[in-house]
């Protein structure tokens, strides 16, 4: 694809940053949608992302995605934080707007329940309360994004209690949060169940619960997406139950971001998810 001097320019900023498949999700739309545009790394050390990020107007960006670990950092160098990114504390898109300010958002949280959506449609919000496992910073988009989206409860299981507190009193509304010994005892009542640990990825052992006590209709979903298919979402399968994997939420975290700099609604398909996991 050839890029002109008119080219938008987009990308992602992160220290290491060459693991990340943004890249590859954002090249593959460019493409498909015929886009005069590039989408690129950028690898910047943690002491240099408030520069980097400050310098984007004057590079001529239209923005970028923020990764790890730049998050926290990115939302204190914005010059507007959408309600959602200010509530996580965090900012993992930034759109330059027409003036040359800053506007950061986050759409982890809607990456996260767009995919379970999509995966299982017969998902409701209101259908019960769903346990999240893990207070680390994709715990905090997953939950402010359940609740946002109507769920009547979220029981907040981790292996270091205060954690989960600190995260459950940041976030606010109907946050419960139990010991991880009784994580399996609060599965009864449970109509989702979410992994945001890093238990069942490729090279860690896979998450301690057993999922068998969830009742008939519940889901089950992880945000580890290496593999597809944890140990958790097998026993969960194994079981009878709706299964959710991770993937999705990385391709459709993406889209507001795209939408912003490039000016098209990309789509989330098949053919996306094999480019994306080839990388
Ligand atoms: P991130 O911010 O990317 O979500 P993180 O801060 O490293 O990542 O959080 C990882 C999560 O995995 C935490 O909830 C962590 O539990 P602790 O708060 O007790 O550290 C959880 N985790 C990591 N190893 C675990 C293990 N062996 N068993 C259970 N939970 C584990």
């Amino acid at each position: 694809m050839m890029i002109s001097g008119k080219a938008r320019v987009a990308g992602v900023m992160g220290w290491p940053v060459s693991h990340s498949r943004s890249p590859r999700l954002h090249g593959h739309w460019l493409e498909r949608y015929g886009i005069d545009g590039v989408y690129v790394p950028l690898a910047v050390p943690p002491d240099r992302a408030v520069e980097a990020i400050r310098a984007l107007p004057a590079l001529g960006f239209r923005g970028c995605n923020v990764t790890v670990p730049h998050k926290e950092a990115a939302a204190a160098a914005v010059d507007r934080l959408h309600p959602v990114a200010r509530r996580m504390g965090a900012v993992n898109t930034i759109v330059v707007l027409e003036d040359g300010t800053l506007e950061g958002s986050n759409t982890d949280g809607f990456g996260f329940v767009e995919n379970l959506r999509a995966g299982a449609p017969g998902w409701r919000a209101a259908d019960g309360p769903a346990v999240v496992v893990g207070a680390g910073g994709a715990a905090r988009g997953v939950v402010v994004a359940l609740l946002d989206a109507g769920v009547p409860r979220v029981v907040l299981v981790n292996r270091t209690r205060e954690r989960a507190e600190a995260l459950a009193s940041d976030v606010g509304g109907p946050v419960d949060v139990v010991d991880w010994v009784s994580r399996e005892t609060v599965l009864r009542e449970t109509a989702l169940l979410v992994n945001t640990t890093t238990q069942g990825m490729v090279g860690h052992p896979p998450l301690d619960l057993c999922p068998d006590a969830l009742p008939d209709g519940a889901v089950v979903t992880d945000i580890v997406y290496t593999p597809l298919m944890t140990p958790l979402l097998a026993a969960a399968a194994a079981r009878g139950l709706t299964t959710v994997d991770g993937l999705g939420m990385l391709l459709h975290q993406a889209r507001p971001g795209f939408a912003a700099w490039f000016g098209v609604e990309p789509a989330v398909d098949e053919e996306l998810r094999r480019v994306v996991l080839e990388g």
